[in-house]
Order: C-alpha cells, then sequence, then structure tokens
C-alpha cells in the first residue's frame, strides 16, 4: 500500500515494543516485573481529580479557547516565574495535550525540510522521530558516561552547522537521568542566541531533582528569550499522565503559530482536564514533595543494587525517575551481542522488562524506571543480578 513518505520515516516508539512484549508475557499468566514504564506509579493527587469532577459537573464540558483557557495559562506562566525567574505573559503561552503534543507543535512551527536538529545521546526517542516527521536531519552528539552523559556548549559548537535550526535539551534526562549543570545550561543557551539557534528546553521532569538541588529552567535567562523554547508538562510532576496537559512557553510568534497548528488539528486541549491542570498548579503543592522523596529512596536503592552487580556500572541519576546502567559486560556471553539482546533474553528468561540503550541512541546500556514499588523493585534486581550470573 502507498503510504505518504513522512510517516514511512518515523517508527513506533521503541519504548512501547518493550510495553507490548511485557504485556504478552503477563498474558500468558506469567509473572512479569516490568521496569519499562516511563510513567509515575502514583495515583493523580485528591485535590486534582476533584478539580476535574467538579469540572464535569459544572458542565465545562464544551470547546475552550484554542490555546488554553486563561486562567490555566496565567497559573502556568505564574508558577514557572514563581520557580524559575522567567518572565513570560499570556500571549507567549499556549496550553498543549501534553508535552509530547508542545514538542511535536514546536518543531512543526520553527523547523523546516533539510534543516538540522541537534540532539544530544542519550535522548527521548520521539525528538529524533518528531525531526524526521518534518522532513529535518537528527544530528546526534554524544555525552559520555564517564561525563555522566551532561551535554557541554563545548561539545555542542562542535556538532553546529549552518543549517542547524534547532538544539533540544532535556534536563533532567530520560533515558539517563543526567542534570545539567545551571551555569554549562546558561553557555549552552548564549551559544544557541549567538548562532541564531533555537534552543527547546524539554522540562517535564524539571522537579524531580535529587540531593536537595533546585529546579532550574534556562528561561531563568531572560536575555536569552529571543532564543528560548520551554516544553512543560503536568504529566510527570503531578502523575496525570492520562490527562494529557502540556504547555509552551516562547516568543509571541511562536506560540501564535502552535495555536494556528493548533486550531486545524486538536482545536483545544480536554476542557475537564484543562481544570484539573489549572487545581496542580495553583492548588498545594505537598504531593510533589512526597513523591520525590520516595523516588529518591528508590534511586538510591536502585543505584546501589545496580552497582553491586558484577560487571555493572551505573552513573548517577540527578534527577527523573530512570537509571541507565551499563551492561556491556554481559556482551559476548550466553550469545548476547547488543543492548537489544540482552533485554529480549532478560524478559525471556528472567521475566523482566527494561527498555535497550538502542531506543535512545546508546549500545552498551538499558533504561530501567524506578516508578515503580520498592518490592517490586527488589524481585527486579535480584533477578537480573541472576541473570547476568548465569550467563
Ligand atoms: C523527555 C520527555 N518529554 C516529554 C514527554 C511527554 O510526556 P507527556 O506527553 O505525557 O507530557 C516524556 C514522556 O515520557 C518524556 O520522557
Amino acid at each position: 500500500m502507498k503510504l505518504a513518505n513522512r510517516i514511512s520515516r518515523i517508527s513506533v516508539s521503541k519504548t512501547m515494543a518493550v510495553m507490548e512484549a511485557a504485556l504478552k508475557l503477563r498474558e500468558q499468566g506469567l509473572d512479569v516485573v516490568d521496569f519499562g514504564p516511563g510513567e509515575p506509579d502514583f495515583p493523580t493527587p485528591e485535590n486534582i481529580k476533584q478539580a476535574g469532577i467538579r469540572a464535569i459537573e459544572g458542565d465545562f464540558t464544551k470547546y475552550t479557547a484554542i490555546g488554553g483557557i486563561k486562567e490555566l495559562k496565567k497559573a502556568i506562566v505564574e508558577k514557572h516565574a514563581r520557580d524559575f525567574g522567567s518572565k513570560y505573559d499570556l500571549p507567549e503561552c499556549i496550553v498543549n495535550f501534553g508535552g509530547k503534543h508542545a514538542l511535536f507543535n514546536v518543531f512543526s512551527s520553527v523547523v523546516d525540510e533539510g534543516e538540522d536538529v541537534v540532539i544530544p545521546t542519550p535522548y527521548w526517542v520521539t525528538f529524533a522521530d518528531i525531526a524526521r516527521f518534518v522532513n529535518a536531519n537528527p544530528v546526534f552528539v554524544h555525552t559520555t558516561e564517564s561525563e555522566g552523559f551532561r551535554l557541554t556548549a563545548d561539545l555542542l559548537e562542535r556538532s553546529l552547522t549552518p543549517r542547524t535550526r534547532m538544539v533540544v535539551v532535556n534536563s533532567p534526562n530520560n533515558p539517563s537521568g543526567a542534570v545539567l549543570d545551571d551555569e554549562e545550561f546558561g553557555r549552552i543557551g548564549k551559544l544557541c542566541r549567538d548562532r541564531d539557534i533555537y534552543l527547546l528546553s524539554d522540562e517535564c521532569y524539571s522537579h524531580f531533582l535529587y540531593d536537595g538541588r533546585k529546579p532550574f529552567s534556562i528561561a531563568g535567562h531572560q536575555e536569552l528569550k529571543s532564543h528560548v523554547i520551554i516544553a512543560g508538562s503536568v504529566s510527570k510532576t503531578y502523575a496525570m499522565t492520562g490527562w494529557r496537559i502540556g504547555y509552551v512557553l516562547a516568543m509571541p510568534e511562536i506560540v501564535q503559530s502552535c495555536v494556528k497548528l493548533q486550531s486545524h488539528s486538536t482545536s483545544n486541549p480536554t476542557s475537564i482536564s484543562q481544570k484539573a491542570a489549572l487545581e496542580a498548579l495553583s492548588g498545594p503543592q505537598q504531593s510533589v514533595g512526597v513523591m520525590l522523596a520516595e523516588y529518591a529512596k528508590r534511586r538510591k536503592f536502585v543505584v546501589d543494587r545496580l552497582r553491586a552487580i558484577p560487571g555493572v556500572r551505573c552513573a548517577e541519576p540527578g534527577g527523573a525517575f530512570y537509571a541507565y546502567p551499563n551492561i556491556s559486560a554481559a556482551f559476548g556471553r550466553g550469545g548476547i551481542r547488543d543492548s537489544v539482546d540482552f533485554s529480549a533474553r532478560l524478559l525471556e528468561k528472567a521475566h523482566v522488562a527494561v527498555t535497550p540503550g538502542e531506543a535512545f541512541g546508546t549500545t552498551d546500556h538499558v533504561r530501567i524506571s524506578y516508578a515503580t514499588s520498592m518490592e517490586l523493585l527488589d524481585k527486579g534486581l535480584n533477578r537480573i543480578r541472576e541473570f547476568m550470573a548465569g550467563l
């Protein structure tokens, strides 16, 4: 069948493939420990759920303004200003159907066919596929495990070309948990501005930082505003993945372009979810601290246990809820050639689902999501240790 070229350039998210394989084994009645999902295991906090219920009961169930209701946009820009010292007005904010949709609108609005989009590895798989979808070239800058997978302005500068239109930074990072040093992030922003390149910062894990580190946004550097684009989401911070609310903060022309696109594609994000997101951003914030404290405990547990497995190395994740261990010591043993083989064999033999590094542009790692209970982490990590010992 003849399909459009643009759809042939992309593939179904590799992270979804793991979820499907794990699901199949579960359907056969097997006890699978699933470290695949990139979503909080906590329920959406009660005050947020109640706001959604009130919206339904109050008949707030019709179309809204395409770019989101004014109160929500106000809550987004005010919270961003409080947390990060940014300064955006309402015409510089649009509400979308989640962070993924925010990114899609931004790529569609600012990147032309044939241009380069620089993406540091390891990267969240969707960045590269959206670049391909808009017929741009994803250009990968390789960060190193020994440097904690952190991008630097020097590394970035070497990969810029006259065709570079945008650089995508995701800190804290999915899959490595790497957090950019605030000063280095500033240098990266300055480099982008001086070269007239957009810096798209995906902040969806911005509030999940460990060791007492304060959340940071490049938008706090107001002098860089002309070139900074923020893609945010309530999905992870408030355990609201199913509600589908994200946002873009950027120069008014970019936001207007996103509104234009949205006016012909999705129209407004779901009215009920907008009310829930309004409560999330402007209501009590205790639930975020509770979730962060639990993730912090799990992070230590997972990293310590991984490092105790002979041959496994694991860089310290500074944020998000993923560990990205190097499992290349298993290559060449038991017929395992790469991280795809490793993940497939681990699932088949030990019934533990992890995501192979190939999905994120590196070959020696697997991603372990610790957005799951301590009990399951314990069980799954024991199985990984035994699996590796038996190779
Ligand atoms: C780096 C990154 N950005 C954006 C998203 C999108 O999340 P959502 O569309 O639920 O806001 C995710 C989800 O996994 C992610 O990991």
